[in-house]
């Protein structure tokens, strides 16, 4: 069983953790308005986003460490987004290397990056993605720095000062999980390993996080915008200013984020604050979002107010965690299966009548 350091890691969100769960209730506000007599025979969940053919109108969040939840998480991540053809992002933090994930059969991975205080290990991670045949970069900018989340700190994940007896026996188990991996041959931390970053896994939240260079502004946007021909998202958007800069730099699309309730705590709910930042990214700049998505209504609701896409985090490192591939494999299914069912109770055959019949298919309570 997955030992708690990992489970804590993944469902945990800074200080309070009310913006995980002001994520989940924006979505219960919202209910969607059967409509009755028109042909839904045929429903179609397919749609296209920045030149991906998408099988579904979501997307995998880059998800870090989750090559943590089982042996080779990473690629069965890979190959299940790439059979079901929807797109994956790989994060920084990826136990297996973008080259390595790159490698499966078929994929067509986005790569998120961070900007690290040392730009040569960005600059080098830039070419690493266009090497692999990347074409999208998802750049994150609501992390200049981490903020203390609680079940981090419990179990020694970031700092292990004093421990007590439990916080000792939390650490061990996880230990012990991590020498297992790299006993089946995976490595610590392989994207950061050119780079003389992830020797030693359970020290890897805090020093990889700490590489995150604070200092970040418009210019390091542009610079990257300027490094980089392919499409460009920026991801952990949530102020309508904010987005209409990134369309003045250059973005591609925007993807409204608090990073699933792991930063600013507590901050609005994205679906809350959606529908403003569709307003200001206007019609070149697409928008994605995600944190607390989990149901097909979720989904529906978020293209209704105006998103592309939306994109999922927790879900999918779970499915690995309980069942791996099948099971991830099971959920992007179910996941499908759900946005359908509404869609066809709504009355919408196809993702585009359903985002241009907007607000007007929803009820807010
Ligand atoms: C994340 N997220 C994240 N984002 C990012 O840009 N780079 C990263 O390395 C990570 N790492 C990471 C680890 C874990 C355990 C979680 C849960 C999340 C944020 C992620 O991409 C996404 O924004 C949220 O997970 C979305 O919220 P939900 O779907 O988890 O509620």
């Amino acid at each position: 069983m997955l030992p708690r350091l990992f489970r804590d890691y993944v469902a945990g969100g800074a200080h309070g953790e009310v913006s995980v769960q002001a994520n989940r209730d924006a979505f219960k506000k919202w209910t969607i308005v059967p409509r009755c007599l028109r042909d839904v025979s045929q429903v179609s969940t397919a749609t296209r986003w920045l030149g991906y053919d998408c099988a579904a109108p979501f997307m995998l969040a880059p998800v870090g460490f989750a090559g943590m939840m089982r042996c080779g998480a990473d690629l069965m991540a890979a190959r299940a987004a790439e059979k079901k053809k929807i797109p994956f992002c790989v994060s920084t933090f990826s136990i297996t290397s973008l080259e390595d994930i790159c490698a499966v059969q078929g994929t067509d991975i986005l790569a998120q990056i961070y900007v690290f205080c040392d730009r040569e290990i960005t600059r080098d991670m830039i070419n690493r993605a266009r090497q692999c045949g990347v074409r999208t970069l998802m750049l994150t900018v609501d992390t200049p720095i981490t903020p203390l989340r609680p079940r981090d700190e419990k179990n020694g994940f970031r700092r292990l000062t004093n421990p007590s007896v439990a916080q000792m026996l939390s650490f061990a188990r996880a230990w012990r999980w991590s020498l297992n991996m790299v006993r089946h041959g995976m490595p610590v931390l392989g994207n950061l390993q050119p780079y003389g970053l992830g020797r030693t896994l359970l020290e890897q939240a805090k020093t990889a996080a700490s590489q995150i260079d604070p200092s970040l502004t418009w210019k390091d946007l542009e610079w990257l915008r300027a490094q980089w021909g392919g499409n460009l998202v920026v991801k952990g958007v949530m102020h309508p200013d904010d987005a209409a800069r990134c369309v003045a730099v250059g973005a591609d699309s925007v993807m409204v984020s608090n990073h699933g309730g792991r930063q600013l705590d507590p901050s609005p709910a994205t679906l809350d604050v959606l529908p403003d930042i569709v307003a200001s990214s206007g019609p070149t700049c697409s928008v994605v979002m995600d944190s607390g998505v989990r149901r097909g209504a979720d989904v529906v609701c978020a293209l209704a107010q105006g998103s592309s896409l939306v994109a999922l985090g927790r879900p999918w490192a779970w499915a690995l965690a309980a069942g791996g591939e099948a099971t991830l494999t099971e959920m992007i299914d179910g996941l499908q299966g759900e946005i359908r069912d509404v869609m066809a109770l709504a009355g919408t055959t196809c993702v585009e009548t359903l985002r241009s019949a907007g607000p007007a298919m929803l009820r807010r309570s």
